[in-house]
């Protein structure tokens, strides 16, 4: 520290970095800026930002190195982690990261002007960087753009229609996987056996080490037990990302047979991992069990083979927890070692987005239950061998979960963010309600933001202040969705109302989010007039949900404001009745 600083000036200086920060996190956060219309390319200004994305990963399978890697070394800041790592701590840093940012954005921008060629020679000039290096991001930065302008959607449609055979293509996200361009292909998932991939594994241990470092942190120890959230696309998308996320936290590695399957795990040795294992309960969504039935039988044969390793219980909380319970209640090893659940066979979701969005609960502890009513069936194998498909287990559940400290799921898009559908709080906030319920304290939540190289670990506070500050508070985004008029009204009541899906599952909204939403877009009486005009319905919803998010306890608003939104909402109906 500068020794003419005193504490107070330090203290000051580091607020106004981490604002700062903050403040670039909104700044740079990939947001879609309207929809996406059937048949129709995305236009170049939106194909800066996807590509400076796409050009931030390396990408060995196709000779490929990172950009901000590859600038970095240029100019001599040795690696582009440390400065990541750095750039959350000091001003140097900090800078060092805007600069390496600025030149990638310029070289994009160049690249999309004059080519490949003017790109790489333009980072040669201004960060030192090898054209030879940099000319094969640029090359696929070029076979991407070209697939961007093609857009075989309709075509794909009308051969389908006419039973017509349609070129097949992967299903993942642009950024992870650009071969799922272009669009209008017949899209194919993934062979689960090799769930999940060497690449996923190696870039899960950063989340799941991240995960527990930030819990670390806050509550100055390891959380004993982890509840998480596992879905299918993103499994696909992702290659199993959040499979060796789980594998991680139990503190195992997947093993292959001679066929490269992964169907077999081998714990860590623990002087490796360097800390406990963690109790990890997996819900998994109906989708995930039908595309996934071996990764299913993995995850539970991990979670079998970590309950019996002889090891210490304070560096073993999931053999530590099973045994307690055994020894406790007499349950059998079987009910005690339970921790994959799903819905019951051929059925999906857990209802409680439903509940919430027809407003239909009265008590607390409702969501939660729903949660565990839909989810409560076990799935692997019993300790004879025999296969669990499905057995209703809400004593085991219910157990698993009052023990449960941190709730966590991984984001690995920036298309589907936590406000955009209600599937996120349905999953991870009706888990955090369940374990609120049972263990009578509310988890520490969190998310991942696994899309970007900064793969960081937010708390849903922050996830949710972020995404309303990118998107839903975003002119940027709401004036792209109000282009596409009626239906882009009820997007942004849509993401208001999935906000609100928030508080009630979590209690996770603090009071000017919804505040901010009424004086955007209801109380500026030309935003109103504008909502009214295209979509009467939607801003109807709007206000009434606003309203209900009041009522229930979840916003304290000023009393005038309130007021002004009543008139808002009786003229609204009054306007439907005489549309009526
Ligand atoms: C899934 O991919 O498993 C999934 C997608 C949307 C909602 C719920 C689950
Ligand atoms: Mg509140």
């Amino acid at each position: 520290m500068d020794q003419h600083k005193s504490q107070a000036e330090a203290d000051r200086d580091r607020r106004v970095l981490e604002l700062y920060e903050q403040v670039l996190e909104v700044e740079h956060r990939l947001i879609p800026t309207g929809l996406h219309v059937f048949g129709r390319p995305p236009v170049v200004a939106e194909r800066i930002d996807l590509l400076r994305m796409i050009a931030s990963f390396d990408r060995p399978d196709v000779g490929v190195r990172a950009l901000p890697d590859l600038v970095c070394e240029g100019l001599g800041l040795g690696s582009y982690e440390r400065v990541l790592k750095s750039a959350s701590s000091d001003q140097v840093g900090l800078k060092d990261r805007e600069r390496i940012e600025g030149l990638i954005t310029a070289a994009v921008s160049e690249f999309l002007q004059d080519g490949a060629e003017s790109a790489a020679a333009l980072l040669e000039r201004s960060a030192n960087t090898n054209r030879e290096d940099s000319l094969p991001v640029f090359a696929l930065l070029e076979t991407i753009s070209k697939q961007l302008e093609t857009n075989d959607e309709a075509d794909a449609l009308l051969r389908a229609l006419r039973g017509e055979f349609i070129k097949p293509g992967p299903g993942a996200d642009i950024v992870q996987n650009p071969a799922v361009l272009p669009t209008g292909r017949n899209t194919h998932a993934v062979n689960p056996y090799v769930i999940p991939s060497n690449i996923a594994f190696t870039r899960a241990r950063l989340v799941a080490e991240n995960l527990l470092e930030r819990y670390l942190a806050e509550k100055g120890r390891y959380p004993r037990a982890i509840a998480l959230v596992l879905w299918g696309l993103d499994n696909i998308k992702t290659q199993g990302e959040g499979v060796a996320q789980a594998l991680w936290l139990l503190g195992v590695r997947p093993q292959r047979d001679a066929l490269n399957r992964v169907t077999e795990v081998e714990p860590i040795p623990l002087e490796e991992l360097k800390r406990p294992r963690i109790d990890v309960v997996m819900t998994i969504s109906g989708i995930f069990r039908d595309l996934f039935s071996p990764t299913v039988l993995l995850l539970d044969k991990a979670v079998r083979l970590v309950a019996q390793l002889d090891e210490p219980p304070e560096m073993n909380y999931l053999r530590r927890h099973v045994v307690e319970q055994v020894s406790n209640d007499g349950s059998s090893f079987d009910d005690a070692v339970a921790r994959v659940f799903s819905n019951a066979p051929g059925n999906y979701g857990t209802n409680v987005n439903f509940m919430v969005m027809d407003s239909q609960w009265d008590r607390d502890e409702t969501l939660g239950d729903l949660f565990v009513t839909r989810k409560c069936f076990s799935y692997g194998r019993d300790s004879t061998g025999r296969a669990v498909d499905g057995r209703e287990a809400r004593g085991a559940m219910d157990q698993a979960l009052e023990r449960v400290e941190a709730t966590y799921q991984n984001i690995d898009t920036f298309e589907i963010g936590i406000t955009d559908v209600d599937h996120y709080f349905e999953y991870l906030g009706g888990i955090s309600k369940a374990v609120e319920n049972r263990s009578r304290t509310r988890p520490s939540i969190y998310l991942s933001d696994s899309l970007s190289r900064a793969t960081k670990i937010r708390s849903l506070e922050e996830t949710v202040r972020l995404e309303t500050r990118a998107k839903t508070l975003n002119p940027k985004w709401y004036e792209g969705m109000l282009q596409h008029g009626f239906r882009g009204v009820a997007e942004i009541e849509s993401h208001v109302s999935n906000t609100f899906g928030w508080s009630a599952t979590a209690d996770a909204v603090d009071d000017w989010i919804y505040e901010d939403v009424a004086k955007t877009f209801l109380l500026d009486e030309v935003m109103l007039e504008r909502l009214r005009a295209l979509n009467p319905h939607s801003a109807h919803s709007l206000v009434g949900r606003l309203l209900e998010a009041h009522g229930r306890g979840y916003w304290d608003a000023d009393a005038i404001l309130l007021a002004k939104l009543r008139e808002i909402s009786d003229s609204l109906e009054d306007q439907l009745e005489g549309v009526a």
